[in-house]
């Protein structure tokens, strides 16, 4: 059987929300240190930064980027990181068992966001700080000058105020390994608290409360209806966060994860409007995706923590192939057609950490295959996300139950035109997915790719950078539109 999707501009879920395409860079392993920045490197600018990964990071179309954690920041006193270097003082970084230099701090992170062309999205210390260190490193950040913080920040060599817009109130504080773990309860009220007197010093903030670490914490739901029913006036978003990956050889139940992350956000929106409607109140919160990808944790748990807490050692360098790629497709599909709610997602994370980006120290940088999907949506996704009903045939998974073998989402603008964004989930066959684009007027396929590989497990190396890439997709026919999408795929199809 075919799969069918209908493409009509008038029937919309919302515009497509740049930053949908945030990513994350937080102090932990090589995403920092010989990541972003590498002052010995051949590639490095005058600020130390890699100037191939500042490449890359444009060519990957991202818009936000979290930072400093994570778990890092929640053992984290932001203002070791700013004024003169050789002051600054190196600490135990408990969460990942590792020694922090200081080297880079917010100066430094500022100074990359701009040369990236990046929105920040900064996180402040709730676990083992609170209201007076957020507030302290808000007034450094964003106060324009005149008071000893701010000036302070000037004297550091940035005249201008940051003006970072949107904060996240700690991070993953539901989860017992968090530095300052706390029940929803204690950390409903920090979160009101330290969001109260953020406002008070700069009321057009964008902050989010920490929801569940995962769907499968024991707490899912009950700390979101908690935490929000003590910050629903004062904070605009809650957190999510989500990793997959292949379990006992499963590659179809994998293959279908973003099943899981319909049901989350589905879950967290009725939770917040539950409580929304005890409040009266007619406001809606927003999900921020904070934290998504494929992330082998199971091999990171079974793994010894580092020995001698050594500086930016090797961590969380999974090594991506194309299942994980397609995984993460579909992923970003659903974060797409979730567009009315989820505002805001992260890639987690940029750069050598669970990343679409590798290098090697002193070396070359290439694109994980999972740089590929994130890379064409952020570029070509555009205008509305388009309710386009797809109708699929469907097969079985262990965990989700029957699940249509096609994901898929589109987006329409007046000038970019429209564009498809699928996954053909089945293992052994070929789809042939219709497109009635009627509504659209005489439209021709102007570009067709497919990602996708004979092996479901082909990685890309650094002597071998480009073994998984888009590839333009032969098997499109017109009248009726139709492409046929190879087993194991992500797939675009732009049409104007
Ligand atoms: O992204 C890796 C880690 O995953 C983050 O530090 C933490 O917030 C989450 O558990």
């Amino acid at each position: 059987h075919n799969a069918r999707l209908t493409i009509d501009p008038a029937f919309t879920v919302a515009p497509v929300r740049r930053r949908t395409f945030g990513t994350f860079v937080e102090h932990l392993g090589r995403c920092v240190y010989t990541g972003i920045y590498e002052p010995g490197h051949p590639s490095a600018d005058e600020d130390g930064f890699r100037r191939d990964v500042l490449e890359l990071t444009r060519e990957l179309g991202v818009t936000t980027v979290r930072y400093p954690g994570g778990n890092f920041v929640s053992g984290y006193r932001w203002e070791d990181g700013v004024g003169p270097r050789e002051r600054r003082p190196r600490r135990l970084d408990l969460a990942w068992h590792s020694t922090e230099t200081n080297e880079v701090g917010v100066e430094e992170f500022m100074a990359w966001c701009g040369k990236a062309g990046l929105e920040p999205m900064m996180a402040v210390n709730l676990g083992t700080r609170g209201v007076q260190e957020a507030l302290d490193l808000l007034e450094y950040c964003n106060h324009h000058s005149g008071t000893t913080l701010s000036d302070l920040r000037v004297a550091n060599g940035a005249k201008e105020p940051y003006g970072i817009r949107m904060w996240c109130l700690g991070n993953e504080m539901d989860g017992p390994w968090q530095i300052g773990h706390k029940s929803a309860r204690e950390y409903g009220r920090l979160a009101a608290e330290t969001a109260r007197a953020m406002r008070m010093a700069d009321p057009g903030l964008e902050l989010v409360a920490c929801g569940s670490s995962s769907s499968s914490m024991p707490t899912f739901g009950a700390w979101e209806a908690t935490v929000l029913e003590e910050t629903y006036d004062l904070v605009d978003f809650i957190s999510c966060h989500a990793y997959y990956e292949e379990k006992d050889g499963d590659l179809g139940g994998f293959l279908a994860c973003a099943t899981d992350m319909e049901r989350f956000i589905a879950s967290v929106v009725a939770t917040a409007d539950h409580v929304g409607a005890r409040l009266r109140s007619r406001k809606k919160i927003n999900l921020s995706f904070d934290e998504w990808n494929v992330w082998y944790l199971s091999r990171f748990q079974a793994a010894e923590p580092p020995a001698d807490w050594p500086v930016a050692p090797p961590l969380l360098e999974d090594h991506y192939h194309l299942a994980d790629a397609v995984a993460v497709g579909g992923l970003l599909i659903t974060l797409l057609r979730n567009s009315d709610r989820v505002t805001a997602a992260c890639l987690a994370q940029l750069v050598n950490v669970i990343a679409p980006i590798m290098t090697e120290p002193g070396g070359r940088a290439w694109k994980q295959t999972t740089f590929h999907p994130f890379s064409q949506a952020a570029r070509h996704a555009a205008g509305q996300v388009l309710r386009v009903e797809p109708v699929s045939p469907s097969y079985d998974t262990a965990e989700y139950g029957e699940v249509p073998l096609l994901h898929a989402v589109a987006t329409h603008d007046e000038r970019q035109g429209t564009t498809v964004f699928a996954i053909n989930r089945a293992t052994d066959r070929p789809l042939a997915l219709e497109i009635d684009a009627r509504a659209l007027g005489g439209v021709r396929v102007v570009e067709a790719t497919t990602l996708t590989d004979p092996d479901v497990y082909a990685r890309n190396t650094a002597d071998d950078p480009d073994r998984i890439t888009p590839r333009p997709n032969p098997d499109v026919q017109h009248d009726p539109l139709t492409v046929l999408l190879p087993p194991v795929s992500w797939n675009m199809i732009r049409l104007a």
